[in-house]
């Protein structure tokens, strides 16, 4: 049974996944994203995500991020809006109901954060990617899994794993239990490691295989986030996007360290090397 519902995600799976850009299209076509994130200090989570969604083919990108970080994105990445949302951490979570939000990358889990948060996911349905201290937020109490909208994507690092889903010994371990919440929560969990693996609600696993140690480094889950965030919002199934999305971050990195070497390649030259990604693709 678990050889039909277990995939490796290869060349095949990519080609069929990944949709040509049209010349007849407009910003619209690529959606809309809203990055969520950033907080004193920690501005540089949401910058990279934001980034990510930018150079991944989003058509519309704006970054809800506190007012310390003004003049930070808007320098570092004029392409994308910046939207208010409180003064040293967010406090209101805003959002265009017609964008894909991508929640969590430098967040902090500040209380009035925390509460804000909370209070957008209570009213919110449609499906999100959940991040580092949106996912951090969210373990702080069991009860808050059930506030995650069906059909969203999380991507927690082991640790946050644990701390959303209790203690477990080993990446296999990690694996049954992601598919027993998968169905229960009705939620894409993408399991980030060496190998990251998709879990869907219907048990399917996918087995990710790009990818390399470069990418063990402050901010590569940031990228992470902003990508799959940009694939959702350009018309691509959750599925879609996450499996998509992990891969292609993967290749990226795998021609960063070809041009830096894998000690030196940082987050920023894996954003750099979408392009190059793309090319193979079209
Ligand atoms: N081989 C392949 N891929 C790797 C490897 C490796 N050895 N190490 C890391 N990666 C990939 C993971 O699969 C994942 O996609 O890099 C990414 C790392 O993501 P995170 O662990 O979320 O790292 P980070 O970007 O530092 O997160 C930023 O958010 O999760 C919080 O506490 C965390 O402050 C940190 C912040
Ligand atoms: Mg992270």
């Amino acid at each position: 049974e678990n050889e039909t519902r277990d995939f490796v995600i290869d060349d095949e799976v990519i080609k069929s996944i990944f949709k040509i850009r049209s010349e007849f299209s407009h910003k619209g076509t690529y959606g809309k994203v809203n990055i969520i994130g950033g907080s004193y200090g920690k501005m540089g989570a949401a910058v990279l995500s934001t980034r990510a969604a930018l150079k991944a083919g989003a058509g519309l990108t704006f970054t809800i991020a506190p007012k310390c970080g003004y003049e930070i994105l808007q320098t570092s990445d004029p392409e994308a809006m910046f939207i208010e949302g409180g003064k040293d951490f967010i406090e209101s979570f805003h959002i265009d109901e017609t964008a894909v939000c991508g929640i969590g990358p430098g967040l902090g889990t500040h209380e009035k954060t925390a509460e804000g948060f909370l209070k957008f996911l209570k009213s919110y349905s449609k499906p999100l990617i959940l991040d580092a201290d949106a996912l951090n937020i969210i373990a702080q109490n069991p009860h808050h899994l059930n506030l995650i909208p069906e059909k969203s994507i999380i991507t927690p690092h082991p640790k946050e794993f644990e701390r959303l889903f209790g203690k477990t010994e080993n990446s296999f371990q990690r694996t049954v239990l992601a598919k027993d919440k998968s169905r229960e929560l009705k939620i894409y969990i993408v399991l980030k490691d060496h190998h990251t693996q998709i879990i869907t609600p219907e048990g399917m696993v996918f087995y990710n295989i790009t990818g390399n140690s470069g990418l063990a480094k402050g901010g590569s889950g940031d990228i992470l986030t902003g990508i799959v965030t940009s694939f959702l919002a350009q018309q691509y199934t959750e599925q879609e996007a996450a499996i998509l999305g992990v891969w292609f971050h993967g290749r990226a990195a795998e021609y960063a360290s070809e041009k830096h070497s894998k000690e030196s390649m940082l987050p920023s030259d894996v954003i750099n090397e979408f392009g190059n990604v793309f090319s193979v693709l079209n």
